[in-house]
């Protein structure tokens, strides 16, 4: 099978990306990196640091500070060098780093970050805007789930991953997250008008995975 290279999946909160981009990445043997990591590690440099979430300036020099590395095929993220894969989905970052990611001057931080990973090699990068800013010569896949489904996803990963939370809190929480990334001045997120849509509500990760390859890569010649 011919793919391309490089392949950006966007969508909404819990709308299938990293699983997806995940068995992708393994399936086609490329890089997976998630996007969602840098906005998260910036956001637990401000967490942990208490800088205010309305300094702007200062955000932007933590998030040009942060150093995020991927282990295990992207299943666990190293944020200057320690695990901090459980504590990137914690409440408290899960409420604050929508906000954060609306500053113009993280976005820019994190931006380099971003494309020199995707320089290392064949790529499936994922997250808001990963088709329409940060590797707009990608091949583009666009997910989507309905709220409902996106919410029973994530109310059951957390579950499985041990850190439970009610039900109308998750749904909240990707409401809230969903309304600040769409409507942000920079970068918001919205599918790019050459990337391929798939509504996930109903599909397992496996067949959301064959419709991708069916859909971006060729069959070898015989
Ligand atoms: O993908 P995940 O839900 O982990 O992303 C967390 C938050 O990071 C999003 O709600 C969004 O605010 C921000 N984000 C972004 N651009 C990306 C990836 C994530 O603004 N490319």
């Amino acid at each position: 099978m011919l793919c391309p290279p490089v392949i950006a999946i966007d969508g909404p909160a819990a709308s299938g990306k990293t699983s997806v981009g995940r068995a992708l990445a393994k399936r086609l043997g490329y890089l997976f990196v998630d996007t969602g990591v840098f906005y998260r590690a910036a956001t637990i440099a401000a967490l942990d640091s208490g800088t205010p979430l309305d300094d702007e300036p200062a955000l932007a020099r933590l998030a040009a500070a942060v150093s995020v590395a991927f282990a295990d095929g992207g299943a666990r993220a190293l944020l200057d060098g320690a695990d901090a894969t459980l504590r990137l989905r914690e409440p408290d970052v899960d409420a604050a780093v929508s906000p954060v990611s609306a500053v113009a001057g993280v976005r820019d931080a994190l931006l380099g970050k971003q494309r020199a990973l995707a320089e290392e090699g064949p790529v499936v990068m994922v997250g808001r805007d990963v088709g329409s800013v940060v590797l707009p010569r990608a091949a583009k896949v666009y997910l989507d789930a309905s709220p409902e489904e996106r919410a029973r996803r994530r109310f059951a990963e957390l579950a499985a991953a041990g850190a439970p939370r009610s039900r109308s809190a998750v749904r909240e929480n990707l409401d809230l997250r969903d309304a600040t990334d769409s409507q942000r001045e920079r970068a918001p997120l919205a599918a790019a008008p050459d990337a391929v849509r798939i509504a996930t509500d109903g599909l397992g990760v496996a067949e959301v995975v064959e419709r991708i390859l069916a859909t971006l890569c060729a069959e070898r010649p015989a």
